[in-house]
């Protein structure tokens, strides 16, 4: 990203500089026709026979032509800062700050196993200050909250927040065999307004316990995350493919990325925004 940056930077000052040179060259222009007019002027002086009306109309024409070439030049440097401006995403991204926190939310509940997703985490995560990592912690499992404390203690850019709410949820009985889904919208609920609305954060990224990421899972949500503000239809962004199988992808593609109607979950990247659609209307499970 930071390249890219830098290579924007560089076109648009020589951009910048290649427009002011032409201008100025334009303007050196100038001096040259005035001098015709006045050499015209002091000649025409000496016969005494002056057209001061003529001289001046063509003075005038003079002026025109340098104000409509600044004018030009004007438009055209506009017009080029605006198309740079509009392949980088235009006003949109400038939205976005310019170096995005993303925490990444650990959703747990009673599965010690909780450390192989934190060691991936911890291992893969290229910066912590853009990747803070919150573990949010349902069912109040001692094991598994020890082990989740044990990278607490151990990295400052990693923290744990309980689900307070223990209490039973009275679930319908023909939806006993569901009760689970209601503690996970429950849980998610909580974990979503302690990051999105607590602490405050403009975008979560979303991880079970139990995920297997891949080395470049950080790479691709920094990569990603501008488009979720370019493009307002987008809801959120997924890290997985329910039919990433090898035989129905393109491995000479890694770069392509599919739009889907389809909530693929898991590692997800969501913004606040939506959050604040989604809040009102969360189901129970
Ligand atoms: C949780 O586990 C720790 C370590 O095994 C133990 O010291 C502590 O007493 C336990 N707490 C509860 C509330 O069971
Ligand atoms: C705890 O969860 C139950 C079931 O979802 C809910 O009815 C109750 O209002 C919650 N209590 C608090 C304090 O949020």
């Amino acid at each position: 990203m930071s390249f890219k940056r830098i290579n924007y930077r560089r076109v648009t000052t020589f951009l910048v500089i290649f427009v002011l040179v032409w201008m100025f060259l334009l303007i050196k222009d100038i001096p040259k026709p005035l001098k015709d007019v006045r050499n015209k002027l002091s000649a025409e002086q000496k016969y005494d026979n002056i057209d001061k009306e003529a001289i001046s109309q063509k003075v005038d024409v003079l002026f025109e032509r340098v104000s409509n070439e600044l004018e030009e030049s004007n438009r055209l440097l506009l017009e080029v800062q605006q198309k740079l401006l509009a392949r980088h995403g235009g006003g949109a991204v400038r939205e976005l700050p310019k170096k995005p926190i993303l925490p990444v939310l650990v959703v747990a509940c009673n599965r010690v196993t909780v450390r192989r997703c934190l060691e991936q985490l911890v291992k893969h995560r290229p910066d912590p200050e853009t990747f803070p990592i919150i573990v949010s912690q349902d069912c109040g499992h001692n094991a598994t909250y020890q082990v989740i404390k044990s990278f607490v203690d151990s990295d400052p850019s990693i923290s744990v927040v309980l689900q307070p709410n223990q209490s039973d949820i009275t679930v319908p009985k023909k939806m006993r065999s569901l009760k689970g889904y209601y503690k996970i919208a429950r849980h998610y609920k909580f974990a979503l307004d302690h990051v999105l609305v607590t602490l405050g954060h403009e975008a979560v990224i979303i991880v079970e316990d139990d995920l297997d990421i891949s080395p470049d899972f950080f790479e691709y949500f920094l990569g990603t995350y501008p488009l979720l503000s370019k493009d307002p239809t987008l809801w959120c962004i997924s890290a997985w493919n329910d039919n990433g199988k090898q035989s129905l992808i393109d491995l000479a593609s890694p770069g392509l990325l599919h739009r889907t109607q389809f909530f693929p979950g898991l590692g997800w990247l969501l913004r606040s925004g939506v959050w604040g659609e989604l809040r009102p209307v969360w189901p129970e499970a």
